[in-house]
């Protein structure tokens, strides 16, 4: 019998503006639950150890390495990043990269294989293809990439050279992701990244040439001076390029974290609710015309491709770099800022390069802030995950995993859906599920913070839109 397919997230978004406005509430974007406000610099270290010992030989992991270097800062950026144009910066980073591996290699009671690595940031291309080649040595000196390991870099293609992509198919790449944003050149000036499609398209062919066979694009909604017509064209530019894989990222507008932000207001102001919802849709009905599936929230691929199938059969994940094909439980972070999470705890890298770099040299975890999941929070963890992959929940599954009875153990919630929040979910109870409604689709996320038990104080997170 063949397996039973999932239905996907829905490809247009139809809703009238003002209805998906007058339900859209600010919250976290469940990359992790707890969401990331819950992590406190009270997390005992000694879980990070116990959950790195508990990983041995022949365990599966991801392994994520942080870059938080750029040539130069676009002003609209969210990342952790400083920019530089010093490359020594990177090899000197890479020097203490591997010191980090060394601890986790000490830590780890046997050797695990990594079955899918990414370098991410900042823009991982600031490396030299030297430091490049040591990073991937110095993995392979505590761990094991497995043959059909799926090998991952996120790209500025503005500052990518040829040789730098030859090099990284060497090392065994095979997917790219690059940082396109928009292509209007209002727009560009306005968040200070200018970048032409030829020069996008030289990343990306010389990519496929050198055998590379995934490319994601980013693309940003709601950037100042963006326009209906305008992010029409860089669809249309964007769907010349043929990607495999889109995410389209809502731009979350936080001077107070990020100052440099203020220098992208002071060109035009940052689109409001209605806006944004304005431009969103017209992304979505382009990506829906050139045949794209939309992937959860906010990534899309094309049909045949592992992240559109792993949407349909049940693998599809959702972790800091956001949805990923399910490989494993365990994801460990390396770098400044990096999150490592195990599915009983989450930890965070110190942000600050210096007090990372010190805390590796001193021989320690360079942990700042975590949480350990009690059993509740790995239950609602499940929930949440399943609702933000799948826009959906089937009680048994639940049950069958964690031991409950679903709708005693959820009644309040399950409640506060069927009272206030109907239009976007419909809960079955003869069935046994709850199903988001079209637009509870595009407003998951407030689906999700039903099951969240921090989400009073994580309302004012960002734009549900
Ligand atoms: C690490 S960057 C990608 C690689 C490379 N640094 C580049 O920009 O080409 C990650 C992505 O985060 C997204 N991003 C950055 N700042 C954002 C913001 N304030 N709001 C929403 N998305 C943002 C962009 O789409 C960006 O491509
Ligand atoms: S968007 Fe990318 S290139 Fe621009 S500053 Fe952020 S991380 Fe660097």
């Amino acid at each position: 019998m063949a397996p039973r397919l999932l239905p996907v997230f829905p490809a247009r978004l139809e809703q009238p503006c003002e209805v998906i406005a007058d339900h859209a509430r600010p919250g976290p974007r469940y990359t992790s639950y707890p969401p990331a406000t819950q992590f406190s610099a009270r997390f005992d270290p000694a879980v990070a150890t116990r959950e790195l010992t508990s990983i041995g030989a022949d365990d599966d992991i991801a392994l994520y390495a942080h870059v938080p270097f750029c040539s130069q800062l676009c002003w609209y950026c969210g990342c952790n990043v400083t920019a530089t144009r010093d490359r020594s910066r990177g090899t000197a980073y890479v020097d203490v990269l591997l010191r980090e591996l060394e601890l986790l290699g000490d830590a780890f009671s046997g050797r695990p294989r990594v079955v899918d690595l990414a370098l991410g940031g900042g823009s991982p291309n600031f490396l030299e293809i030297a430091d490049l080649t040591r990073l991937l040595a110095g993995v392979r000196r505590h761990a094991t990439i497995t043959p059909h390991a799926t090998l991952g870099i996120e790209l500025d293609p503005r500052d990518t050279r040829p040789d730098q992509i030859d090099a990284l198919a060497e090392l065994g790449f095979r997917r790219v992701s690059v940082g396109v944003q928009d292509f209007d050149e209002r727009v560009q000036t306005t968040i200070h990244r200018l970048q032409t499609a030829a020069m996008t398209r030289a990343v990306i062919d010389r990519a496929r040439a050198r055998g590379f066979d995934s490319v994601n694009v980013d693309l940003v909604y709601g950037l100042p001076g963006q326009t209906p017509q305008s992010i029409g064209r860089t669809l249309d530019e964007v769907v010349r390029l043929a990607p495999d894989r889109l995410a389209v990222f809502g731009y979350a507008h936080l001077p107070h974290l990020r100052p440099h932000q203020r220098l992208v207001e002071r060109a035009a102001p940052v689109p409001g609710v209605a806006e944004r919802i304005e431009l969103l849709r017209v992304v979505m009905d382009k990506l829906a015309d050139a045949a794209y599936v939309r992937v959860g929230l906010d990534h899309f691929a094309r049909p045949g491709d592992p992240l559109a199938r792993a949407s349909v059969t049940g693998r599809l994940g959702r972790n800091f770099q956001g949805y990923v094909v399910h490989r494993t439980d365990r994801l460990i972070g390396v770098g400044a800022s990096a999150i490592s999470d195990t599915g009983h705890a989450y930890w965070q890298n110190h942000v600050d390069v210096e007090a990372w770099t010190e805390a590796v040299n001193a021989g320690h975890l360079p942990i700042a802030r975590g949480v350990a999941l009690e059993r509740d929070d790995e239950l609602r963890r499940y929930v949440i995950m399943r609702l933000m992959c799948e826009g959906r929940l089937e009680f048994a599954e639940v049950e069958a995993r964690y031991g409950i009875a679903f709708t005693s153990a959820f009644s309040r919630e399950l409640a506060t859906l069927t009272r206030e929040h109907a239009d976007l979910a419909t809960v079955d109870r003869t069935r046994g599920a709850i199903s988001a409604t079209p637009l509870g689709h595009h407003l998951i996320r407030n689906v999700a913070a039903v099951f969240d038990r921090y989400a009073e104080s994580a309302a004012s997170g960002s734009p549900s839109i």
